[in-house]
């Protein structure tokens, strides 16, 4: 006996339809108009739209960063991930320079077994090859690759902690290419912006807002640019992670219009908080908009919202990097540098998008769909088992109902965080059941904000290498 949902509207990127869906086990059995109830259980989505599962391949779960460790670990920011109706993440494995990928990759493992709640894969943020040529490193790739990790990052930024160099980037980039895997870039030029943090800190400006205005937009368009140029030059595919302003976005799209091989991503954030609204120097509770890169202008989000609509940007992610303001945020009070970055945000993406973007008038369902969904599947190398409403594919499915009324508070949220960056907002559109391969994990109609599935049930997804889908 399988699970019929019936009644519904099938949001894929490619179109919508009324039509049936059939769940067997963990996969979408069938997908059709009037499909035979034969015994099934029935689930009603009338006036409901039903979704693949979200993807938000940008997540910092049980990270050790600025002084202290992200506030979610596996289990409560995946479950927050699936009450948003998120049922994919893609977080971070950091590999500590001086040590190995492989030890990295151990450490990521051992945080999730157990404890993670829906699907998850890993990048490999990648800081050192090794001594010598970074031969011990570019073999390390390969068995990334080996093992299901497709996807590497290189930060630009955090000198002293994460950052490295161009060389170093270049290599990378030039075995990516060999291995047809994508490489995922933090673009901040992060030795300009620490000279700046220095002048400021120098001259008393230590309150969060600084956090903000050390870190240029221009800083953020240098770096997507050299990290694009550099891609194009070892023949690699390049993904920018959260780029936030209209400078980076010129220098993507003039790179893109060249030819390179570059795609990019946008987090919430950039779309609909700035630093006339959240960052205005007025008060410490700003901590709680630190993050990298900042928020920017009002004018940026303009831009933004466009790049999304017409492709130039290829997904929305979160970048969830939650801190508690308490006690973690805390740890900057008098000097912004101390303060942990990052944000809360993947339990709201969905309700974000749907409501600015599709209520707005400024993105379809199915734009809503490509964005959340089917083009981080594809192009992170999951295309086959996730990010769309079709046969074969994993029920990791979403009805979403575009006329729930729901207001966004950590009162209320899995997220473990003391606060929301959208305290407050109230918004129009909300998952309404969740189902993550084939098993009902969220009913936020009958039991609001619970997850309902076993701790522990999710799985490491092993994704292929497509370099981005360009290849
Ligand atoms: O502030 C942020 N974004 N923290 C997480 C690390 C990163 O740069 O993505
Ligand atoms: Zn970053
Ligand atoms: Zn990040």
């Amino acid at each position: 006996m399988g699970t019929l949902i019936k009644n519904g509207t099938v949001v894929n990127a490619s179109g919508s339809e009324r039509a049936d869906v059939l769940i067997e086990g963990e996969t979408i059995a069938a997908v059709g108009a009037d499909l035979a109830t034969d015994g099934h259980e029935v689930v009603d989505a009338k006036g409901l739209l039903v979704m693949p599962g979200g993807i938000d391949v940008h997540t910092h779960l049980d990270m050790p960063f600025g002084g202290t460790t992200s506030a979610d670990d596996y289990t409560t920011g995946t479950q927050a991930a699936a009450v948003g109706g998120t049922t994919t993440v893609i977080d971070f494995a950091l590999q500590k320079q001086g040590s190995t990928m492989a030890e990295a990759l151990k450490i990521w493992l051992g945080k999730s077994d157990g404890k993670a709640c829906v699907d998850f894969s890993l990048h490999m943020a990648v800081t050192d090859l090794g001594p010598g040529d970074g031969s011990q490193g570019l073999r390390e790739m390969e068995e990334m690759v080996a093992a299901g990790i497709s996807s590497f990052k290189l930060f630009m930024a955090y000198p002293g902690v994460l950052m490295i160099d161009d060389g170093l980037m270049f290599k990378v980039m030039q075995k990516a290419a060999q291995l047809n895997a994508l490489c995922c870039i933090h673009a901040e030029n992060g030795s300009a912006i620490d000279i700046v943090v220095a002048q400021m800190i120098a001259e008393g400006k230590t309150a969060p807002h600084f956090h903000a205005l050390s870190r240029s937009p221009k800083a953020e368009a240098e770096a997507t640019h050299r990290a694009i140029a550099l891609a194009d030059m070892a023949g690699a595919a390049v993904y920018i992670v959260h780029l936030s302003n209209e400078y980076a976005l010129d220098e993507l799209k003039h790179l893109q219009a060249r030819g390179a091989r570059a795609l990019a991503e946008t987090c919430t954030q950039y779309l609909v908080l700035s630093i006339e609204d959240q960052m205005s120097g007025k008060s410490w509770e700003e901590a709680k908009y630190v993050f990298t890169p900042p928020l920017r202008e009002k004018r940026h989000q303009d831009p933004l919202w466009q790049a999304i609509a017409d492709g130039t940007l290829s997904v929305v992610s979160t970048d969830h990097c939650p801190f508690r303001f308490a006690d973690q945020k805390e740890l900057g009070r008098g000097d912004f540098t101390k303060i942990p970055n990052g944000g809360p945000g993947v339990e709201n993406r969905l309700q974000i998008l749907w409501h600015f973007g599709v209520n707005g008038g400024r993105i379809t369902p199915e734009k809503f769909v490509e964005l959340n969904c089917t083009n981080p599947a594809r192009i992170f190398g999951m295309g086959k088992k996730k990010g769309a409403i079709a046969a074969g594919l994993d029920a990791d499915v979403l009805l979403w109902d575009p006329n729930a009324d729901y207001t966004i508070t950590a009162a209320t949220q899995c997220m473990a965080t003391d606060y929301n960056m959208f305290e407050g907002w109230k918004v129009k559109g909300n998952a309404a059941k969740v189902f993550s391969r084939g098993e009902l994990v969220v009913d936020n109609t009958v039991q609001p904000g619970k997850f309902l599935g076993a701790t522990g049930r999710g799985r490491f997804v092993r994704r292929e290498t497509n370099a981005g889908g360009f290849a």
